[in-house]
């Protein structure tokens, strides 16, 4: 039978894309503060300057495409049953055809009510302050901040105990609970970590580093995977 397959994403796979990743620079994100753009805190504070930082991912999000490392999963997605678990908001895995994506943390592309979470809008342009949800409420992006709760972590951790192969690529593995997501692997289950920087994993399953860039690791990776069952 062939394995049932399981990616944790991160910001590294968009990196060669052109989107940064998130600790690039002690805590600064794009010359933010995380906590200043990324949590409810500072949505109070200060909501224009979080909307002003969204629109720019956001208009960011439309001049990058998608790289050989999306694109691999692709392929891999032809062979094997997988699944997609990724932190990232950009929607690059899905333009590069993968499919039974989760976005953890959000996505970049859709709004919603700061009233109401169910209230959730397509959105490709920029948000402005005024601009409502069929509740009256401002809508906000639909990203998970810094201090919310991640209520996709529910829908993901069954996929996670059912994997026979856990293949994690460009992450820090400090964010909770997506990097808490090893812990649900069954013992027999085995890990492939990609990243050019790779940080420790606490883990008793089979732990195979592959230190390189996502472009480069992934491919190679998917290649092995698919001659060897
Ligand atoms: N290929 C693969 N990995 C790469 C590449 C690359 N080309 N370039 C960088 N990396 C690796 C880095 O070595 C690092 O381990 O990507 C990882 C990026 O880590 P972070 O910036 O911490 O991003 P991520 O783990 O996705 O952050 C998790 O934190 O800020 C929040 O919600 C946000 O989803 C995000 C979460």
């Amino acid at each position: 039978m062939k394995p049932k397959i399981v990616l944790l994403t991160g910001a590294g796979i968009s990196q060669e894309s052109g989107i940064k990743t998130f600790r690039d620079a002690n805590g600064l994100w794009n010359n933010h503060d995380i906590m200043e753009v990324a949590s409810p805190q500072g949505w109070v504070k200060n909501p224009e300057l979080v909307l002003e930082f969204y629109n720019q991912r956001r208009r960011q999000l439309h001049e990058v495409q998608p790289n050989a490392a999306h694109k691999a999963i692709t392929k891999l997605q032809s062979h094997f049953p997988v699944e997609v678990i990724t932190q990232n908001v950009d929607d690059l895995h899905e333009r590069a055809g993968n499919k039974n994506v989760h976005h953890l943390h959000g996505e970049l592309f859709k709004v919603r009510s700061e009233k109401n979470e169910n209230l959730i809008y397509d959105w490709k342009k920029d948000l402005h302050l005024g601009d409502k949800a069929e509740d009256g409420a401002q809508l906000r992006p639909h990203i998970v901040w810094f201090g919310e709760a991640v209520p996709m972590i529910e829908k993901v951790i069954p996929l996670v105990q059912q994997a026979d192969i856990f293949i994690i690529v460009g992450t820090g593995m400090q964010v909770y609970p997506a990097a808490g997501l090893v812990g649900y692997l069954k013992p027999e289950a085995e890990i492939y970590y990609i990243d050019p920087s790779p940080s420790p994993i606490y883990t008793s399953n089979s732990l195979y580093i592959i230190q390189e860039k996502a472009t480069k690791g992934l491919p190679k990776l998917v290649e092995n995977l698919i001659n060897q069952y």
